[in-house]
């Protein structure tokens, strides 16, 4: 038995030891949660009722291959039932959501290990956020009850289980979530016939068409590249678009890759959108010649395919640039952390090597190791339809949101990577612990500023809040020429990638109390314990 075993058994070995303190700590939690806190409050009648369930599957990856998967099924027993839409390939089926709707989703734990389900960058009560603290089961479920308040967007779900997640969610379970609103309605954006998700992975396969997630130390430090795009969960994907404007939404739903993404023919993309929310009428259209899209980002961007000839064909690809994880050989020497960072660096530049040379003869056969971070791939072709053009209007961006009113709580964290580990002020992911400097009030701005440490092994993170959007007020520094440009750092977000040396300011109020999270983006980083609670609002537990 292949395939499954390799996606999902090697990692059930690897968090064995961590179930062992993952009890304990449950058991701990237990003592500060009133118990009613993690069902979730029976809020009356919902509009929508979905029924989502994680289970493993077969799907249609390659023409004419079965790949075994884990993946997201959902069926809408009460209101909307265009509220769910069937996906391609393995991915789950697509949230569609109305801002003001209130949603009960009941999901059932089919897998044969604990998960939980969490909706990336939605604004839910913490009950509802789907904390590792409230992994079900095999053959749990867990009831979600919250009202849609993001603005228009595109958001995730996927699963959040303690040291589980990469391998989940690289074995078939994400999904996309859309929020849609009145200020969207009003920008006067292409029609839902011109609108397009395009979910973007990559993965290793073998020769049986099978996923491979393969731990190795390296693995784990530069988390799981594969050397296939899959777009929306299948390979070679292919769009046929008419000569029009369209909305196309991307989201990075790659465990560890970050996409330099650009057409093919060079013309440049215009963002209105970081996935939380539209981009205001002062912030504009932003146009640029490439975007940088690390795991779990999001952009929206119109697209006018009238440019284009009839019968053309573009693809949407990413562009080549330098491996960030060897930066810290150049950065630092002399120091010891340079020091180490050289020798690491040094290995890590030697990844490119190493897939395609000695080791990489037995590896690259059997889909062991995947394609290096920076190395150019195609991820989609467009097909330009025949007939004749259509025209379009500029949007109507909405007014600009008023502005965080800020209180005095400033909070600093350092986003670092030692030995194997990373760490986030030095500190681990431990279930239920919340450090002073982790708790942030609630209904006020607090400016977080996140450093992005040039010791030990430095490489840049993906960092995640949970339960917040944020604006990034302040970027300073060392991010690499050849990915500057493409950072989008306009408009609402949950998700930015900070560079080692770079100093990245972000302000946020939350407006849902309690327990919440916050880590690194990078599937593996996030597995290995780059993951804290934070907690909003008064009454936190005790510090840990
Ligand atoms: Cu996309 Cu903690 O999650
Ligand atoms: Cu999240
Ligand atoms: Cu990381």
């Amino acid at each position: 038995m292949k395939g499954r075993s390799g996606a999902v058994s090697g990692m059930l070995e690897s968090s064995r030891r961590r179930d062992v303190l993952r009890a304990a700590a449950a058991g701990a939690g237990a003592l500060w949660l009133p118990s009613s806190a993690r069902s979730a409050p029976a809020a009356g009648s919902p509009d929508i009722a979905i029924r989502l369930t994680a289970a493993p599957g077969v799907a249609s990856i390659w023409p004419g291959a079965k790949t075994r998967v884990l993946r997201y099924t959902a069926t809408v027993p009460k209101g909307r039932t265009d509220a769910v839409r069937a996906s391609t390939g393995y991915l789950g089926p697509t949230l569609d959501l109305r801002q003001g709707e209130r949603v009960r989703i009941e999901f059932a734990n089919g897998l044969d290990e604990p998960t939980i389900v969490h909706w990336h960058g939605m604004l839910v009560p913490a009950v509802a956020d789907g904390h590792p603290m409230d992994a079900v089961r095999p053959g749990g479920a867990y009831r979600y009850e919250f009202t849609v308040r993001n603005p228009g967007g595109t958001y995730l779900y996927h699963p959040h289980p303690d040291g589980r997640t990469g391998g989940q969610v690289y074995a078939g379970l994400a999904g996309l979530l859309i929020v849609r609103d009145a200020a969207e309605r009003a920008a006067g954006l292409p029609p839902l016939e011109r609108e397009l998700c395009l979910a973007i992975q990559d993965r290793r396969v073998d020769g049986d068409r099978e996923l491979q997630y393969k731990r190795s130390m390296m693995d784990d430090m530069t988390g799981v590249l594969g050397d296939t795009p899959v777009i929306n969960g299948t390979a070679d994907a292919r769009f046929t678009v008419s000569r029009a404007t369209w909305r196309l939404r991307f989201a990075n739903v790659s465990n560890a890759r970050i996409y330099r993404l650009a057409w093919s023919d060079g013309r440049p993309l215009h963002v209105i959108s970081a996935g939380s929310g539209l981009f205001s009428r002062v912030e504009g259209v932003q146009t640029r010649p490439y975007v940088v899209l690390a795991p779990f980002q999001r952009i929206e961007i119109l697209e006018d395919f009238a440019m284009r000839e009839p019968g053309a064909e573009v693809s949407l690809v990413s562009q080549a640039f330098e491996d960030p994880e060897s930066m810290s050989g150049r950065t630092d020497t002399g120091t010891m952390g340079g020091t180490m960072g050289g020798t690491m660096g040094g290995g890590i530049t030697g990844h490119g090597a190493m897939n395609h040379g000695a080791m990489g003869g037995a590896a690259q056969g059997s889909g062991m190791t995947g394609n290096a971070q920076g190395e150019a791939m195609t991820l989609a072709r467009f097909v330009i339809a025949r007939g004749s053009p259509v025209g379009s209007a500029p949007p109507l961006l909405p007014e600009p949101e008023p502005p965080l009113r800020m209180g005095s709580t400033r909070r600093h964290t350092l986003v670092g990577f030692e030995g194997m580990q990373g760490t986030l002020n030095g500190r681990r992911f431990e279930m239920t612990a919340v450090a002073a400097d982790e708790r942030l009030p609630l209904g006020e701005g607090t400016e977080w500023t996140f450093e992005g440490d040039t010791n030990g092994h430095a490489m840049p993170h993906p960092m995640h809040i949970h339960g917040v959007r944020f604006r990034i007020i302040e970027r300073s520094g060392r991010a690499p020429a050849d990915l500057r440009e493409g950072l989008v750092d306009t408009g609402y977000q949950d998700t930015f990638l900070i560079f080692p040396g770079e100093r990245v300011r972000v302000a946020m109020a939350p407006t849902e109390a309690g327990m919440f999270m916050y880590h690194c983006h990078n599937l593996e980083h996030e597995d290995g314990g780059m993951m804290r609670n934070c907690w909003f609002g008064p009454g936190a537990p005790a510090a840990g």
